[in-house]
This record gives C-alpha cells, structure tokens and sequence, in this order.
C-alpha cells in the first residue's frame, strides 16, 4: 500500500492511503478533506490543487503544458504547484507530502 501525507486546509495532517495507478485526485476527492475536483480530472477547474513537499517535487513528472497555464491564472500559485489529476499516483510515490492548497 502506498501512502500519502495530506495536509488539509486546517492544517491538520494525516496519513491516507493512495490509490495506486490513477491520479493522485481520485485519492483525494473521496476524503471529506481533499480536494473537490469539479471537472473530474479534464484539467480546465484547478478545484483539485495541491502543493507538493518541496522534497518530493523533482520525483513527479514535470508540470507543463496546459496544467501550468491555468496554475499560473491562480492567486495560490507557487513554484510546487500541481493539479493533482495530472499526477499518476504510484508505489513509487509512497510518502509523498502534499498541502491542499486554499480555494481560489
Ligand atoms: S479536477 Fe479539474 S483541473 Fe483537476
């Protein structure tokens, strides 16, 4: 099983168990405290925004494209930014820290 450290809104954090071999989203609109990911994954609503752990942001695959485009129109954009639909989720990335970034 592989593991993803979630820090809510609140600030709260809490480990939850990832769905491997999908987006990291489909993992995280299921909790009460993810993320709500209105456009189910087309990458056109940024609602499933996260910012990743500055130590884990070389391991993902590099943000581009459209997917940085509509990061950059946000307030809460930062350099570790990161729609988490475009993010596959695997065992590799057991552990991975991410912040649920605020609504914008
Ligand atoms: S779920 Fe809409 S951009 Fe990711």
């Amino acid at each position: 099983m592989a593991e993803i450290v979630l820090v809510d809104r609140d600030g709260k954090e809490t480990p939850v168990q990832g769905r491997v071999g999908v987006s990291l989203m489909e993992t995280l609109r299921d909790l009460d405290n993810g993320v709500a990911a209105i456009c189910g994954g087309m990458c056109s609503c940024a609602t499933c925004h996260v910012w990743v752990d500055e130590a884990w942001v070389a391991k993902l695959p590099p943000c581009q494209g459209d997917e940085l485009e509509l990061l950059r129109e946000m307030s809460s954009f930062k350099p570790n930014s990161r729609l988490s639909c475009q993010v596959p989720f695997t065992e590799a990335l057991s552990g991975l820290r991410i912040t649920i970034a605020p609504d914008d």
